[in-house]
């Protein structure tokens, strides 16, 4: 038996240790935020938050977890009660086809509760991990922005720097 908890809820699930935490959100315990896309720690739509820190889900095994608590998606509000990011995600239209939404918004929130007001840096930084196929990467920074109450670029500045890839995939 495997013990975790998600949510705030303690579950005690009957499966393999190796089961990847992405596999038994969605098949055992039915949390469908978190979406498969690679599996392989590439694109970021399994992100979750685990003891604060953004977390690719495909790539850590449901054993490993032990007593630190997970967090999903659903945790953050529903279609009708959204939480601040996901109201700020639905105003700015961030969603084309949406596939790595929950993702995102589950990275940007692990960076928000650490770090309420980060620089525009830090926050590009932090996003960077996760990839939107769609090309919406604006729009969702744009989003980030409103919440952690960064003023909107300057039109005519210059772009920013470009943030370093990431050295672990988390
Ligand atoms: S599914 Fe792509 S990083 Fe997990
Ligand atoms: S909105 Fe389609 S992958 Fe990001």
């Amino acid at each position: 038996m495997i013990s975790l908890n998600v949510n705030g809820v303690q579950h005690a699930l009957d499966i393999d240790p190796s089961t990847p935490l992405l596999y038994a959100l969605r098949n055992d315990l039915e949390l469908h935020g978190a979406r498969f896309g690679c599996g392989l720690g590439q694109c970021g739509a399994c992100t979750v938050i685990v003891d604060g820190e953004a977390t690719f889900s495909c790539l850590v095994p449901v054993g490993a977890i032990g007593t630190r608590r997970v967090r999903t998606l659903e945790s953050l509000g529903s279609a009708e009660h959204p939480g601040a990011l996901q109201q700020s995600f639905i105003k700015h239209q961030a969603a084309q086809c949406g596939y790595c939404i929950a993702g995102m918004i589950m990275r940007a929130q692990a960076l928000l509760e650490r770090n309420p007001h980060p620089t525009e840096h830090e926050m590009r930084s932090h996003m960077e991990p996760n990839l939107c196929r769609c090309g919406t990467h604006m729009r969702i920074l744009a989003a980030i922005r409103e919440v952690a109450g960064l003023p909107a670029p300057k039109s005519g500045a210059p772009a920013a720097q470009p943030v370093p890839a990431a050295k672990t995939a988390s």
